[in-house]
């Protein structure tokens, strides 16, 4: 046979095969970024903190504990995403990343703070506690978010 008919039929292989490994590369999902687990967290920390707001205007502190494992796990990632060393893209101010991560962990800190009182049955901290929260959420997003 000669070898001359088999080059245009190689070419076609090729091309098909390139085009097969793209599309299927296509369906992979991606790993997902920082932006999104961020996102993520802030979902579940609205939804907890929905809770929270709740259970300080009908006085029952039982509404708080239930509400927050789902913004616990959201906020694991978001923390090992940052302890690689890896950095979320803001959408505001994203040159002071290290500011952020200090408004994030202060904030978490004081939610603990919510969370413990909130077990122990102390209103009044966890009366304080939400109002400390919630002006945090506007600072922070005030410089950072768009
Ligand atoms: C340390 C900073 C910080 C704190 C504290 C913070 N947020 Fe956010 N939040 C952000 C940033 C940054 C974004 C924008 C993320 C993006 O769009 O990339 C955001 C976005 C959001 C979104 C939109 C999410 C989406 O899918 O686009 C909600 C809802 C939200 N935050 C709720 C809250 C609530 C409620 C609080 C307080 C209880 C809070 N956040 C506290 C930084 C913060």
């Amino acid at each position: 046979m000669n070898l001359k008919r088999f080059i245009p039929i190689l070419i076609v292989v090729c091309v098909l095969g390139t085009c097969l490994v793209g599309i299927s590369a296509m369906g992979q999902k991606e790993p997902k970024g920082g932006t999104q687990l961020l996102r993520e967290e802030m979902t579940a920390l609205e939804q907890a903190f929905g809770a929270i707001i709740d259970a300080v205007i009908f006085d029952n502190m039982g509404l708080i504990k239930p509400a927050i494992p789902p913004l616990r796990k959201a906020r694991e990632k978001v923390e090992e995403t940052i302890s690689t060393g890896q950095k979320i893209k803001l959408p505001k101010n994203r040159g002071r990343f290290e500011e952020f991560v200090m408004l994030d962990d202060k904030f978490h800190e004081e939610f603990k703070a919510l969370e413990k009182a909130a077990e122990a049955g102390e209103k009044k901290v966890v009366k304080d506690q939400t109002h400390k929260l919630f002006d945090a959420c506007v600072v922070c997003h005030e410089k950072f978010r768009k």
